[in-house]
């Protein structure tokens, strides 16, 4: 058993205990410029790289937003979550790219690329113009229309083997191929964005569930196997940058003496540039130490040295980053699920139909008016009071009212309820408006090649 398997609906919200695992920083609010509800209420709680991101937005250079979606559903409230964080870096500077991962639902739910097609203009790209994306920076495509991310999702697939997926994913002799080749082409759909036919050599972020961390692994794994220069911290403070010699390089970096030197002198020049005095290089051993060099100065470095790479032939890929977001609870109290209507709202969903659901969601009240007036409620379990938090209620200071409200006893369950479906109420008739008056944008956001 693998810990976390991105195709099951069974997740671990062991949050504290992922983040240990598997090598997660943690997120602080006050790195997080103009910081979203999602932000400020802890709901995105870890990242991976998010540094390099903030970086490129302070220096006012150019970052991109990706994200994919499996065309095999009704869009719901976890959807939105994704949609909101895109938007949000929209906000911030992003560029934005989504992959319509049709090959994956394909391979994966049994889905014809036709309905795919379908399911994506009507459900997914509908509801992504009605929530605001805009259209001038989003580029939506199809990963069956896009040949270049099955092919980097090919030649990728020489930097890993069946183990590894094995250990990732849990992938046994029964596995069919096309499940196989799904994450390797996912890998492409994050990393062709750095293309120069895709916007060039940038920091690319994605804002995922925990859920879909495998994924970044294994596609940090693949980009960082391709570099042909290492940028690491030394042990006693600086950085050092190590040549990797591969099959793809071995006549350009290492070669003869001659080659070799030549590209000792490439790196320190490219370090000189950046504006480093304190560089020691030494090409006999294949190493440039920079002894002054803090952490902060690892992404400029990184970035010039992937410059440099592609300048001598390389592919040169920055290994993505990613943020991670917590899960809102279930309505019946327990997982969110499309397969589980009655766990979460639909982003078509019937007005009355919602409130239904509300009705019925699992409360964190008590169980008769004196009781709750005595004892009061529990906001952490009480789903109503949970997705005012995740989805339905910006002001911090009303969240914060209502919240000691319950937990005094002041508002009942029902009356929680109540606010909660009006706030629903409310954003579902906008988002079906903005759904209506919008939809002849919804070709706009097709890139050429997925039209
Ligand atoms: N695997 C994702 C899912 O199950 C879809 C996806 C495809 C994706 N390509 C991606 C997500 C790139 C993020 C980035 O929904």
């Amino acid at each position: 058993m693998v810990d976390i398997d991105p195709w099951s609906s069974d997740v671990s919200t062991d949050y504290d205990r992922i983040i240990q695992k598997f090598g997660l920083d943690s997120v602080s609010l006050s790195d997080i410029p103009n910081p979203s509800l999602h932000h400020r209420r802890d709901i995105i709680f870890a990242h991976r790289d998010l540094g390099n991101i903030l970086q490129a937005h302070s220096q006012g250079d150019p970052f991109g937003v990706m994200t994919g979606l499996m065309p095999s559903g009704q869009m719901h409230l976890g959807h939105k979550m994704v949609i909101d964080q895109v938007r949000w870096f929209q906000e911030q500077g992003a560029d934005v790219t989504i992959a319509v991962a049709d090959l994956e639902a394909n391979a994966t739910r049994g889905f014809s690329l036709s309905e795919c097609r379908k399911v994506a203009m009507e459900e997914y790209i509908a509801n992504y113009v009605a929530m605001g994306l805009d259209p001038a920076r989003t580029n939506i495509y199809f990963q069956s229309m896009r040949p270049i991310v099955q092919r980097m999702g090919f030649t990728l697939g020489k930097r890993t083997n069946l183990s590894e997926f094995e250990a990732i994913y849990g992938f046994q002799g029964d596995t069919n191929l096309a499940h196989v080749q799904a994450p390797l082409v996912q890998a492409g759909d994050i990393l062709h964005p750095q293309l120069d036919e895709y916007g060039g050599l940038r920091p690319i972020v994605v804002p995922v569930g925990v859920d879909q961390d495998p994924h970044l692994r294994l596609c940090r794994g693949l980009a960082g196997k391709t570099n042909w220069f290492n940028v690491n911290d030394r042990k006693n403070g600086g950085i050092r940058i190590t040549v990797s010699v591969m099959d793809e390089n071995q006549n350009i970096v290492a070669g003869d003496k001659a080659t070799t030197h030549s590209v000792f002198t490439k790196i320190v020049d490219v370090l000189k540039a950046l504006g480093y005095g304190d560089i020691v290089a030494d090409a006999n051993h294949g190493i440039v130490d920079l002894p002054a060099a803090t952490p902060k100065d690892r992404y400029p470095i990184r970035m010039s040295l992937l410059a440099l790479e592609r300048s001598m032939g390389g592919s040169g890929l920055l290994q993505p980053s990613s943020t991670y977001h917590r899960f809102a609870v279930g309505m019946t109290g327990g997982k969110m699920s499309s397969s589980m209507p009655e766990t979460t709202i639909f982003l078509t969903e019937d007005l009355k139909v919602m409130e239904k659901k509300f009705k019925r969601s699992f409360s964190g009240g008590q169980s008769t008016v004196e009781e709750h007036r005595r004892i009061g409620g529990n906001p952490d379990v009480d789903v109503a009071f949970q997705y005012l938090k995740f989805f339905f209620e910006e002001d911090d200071v009303v969240l914060e009212e209502i919240r000691k409200g319950y937990v005094s006893g002041d508002i009942l369950s029902g009356e929680l309820k109540m606010m909660t479906v009006e706030k629903a109420a409310a954003w579902l008739t906008d988002l079906a408006e903005m759904r209506d008056q919008n939809a002849h944008l919804v070709a706009e956001f097709l890139a050429d090649d997925s039209r």
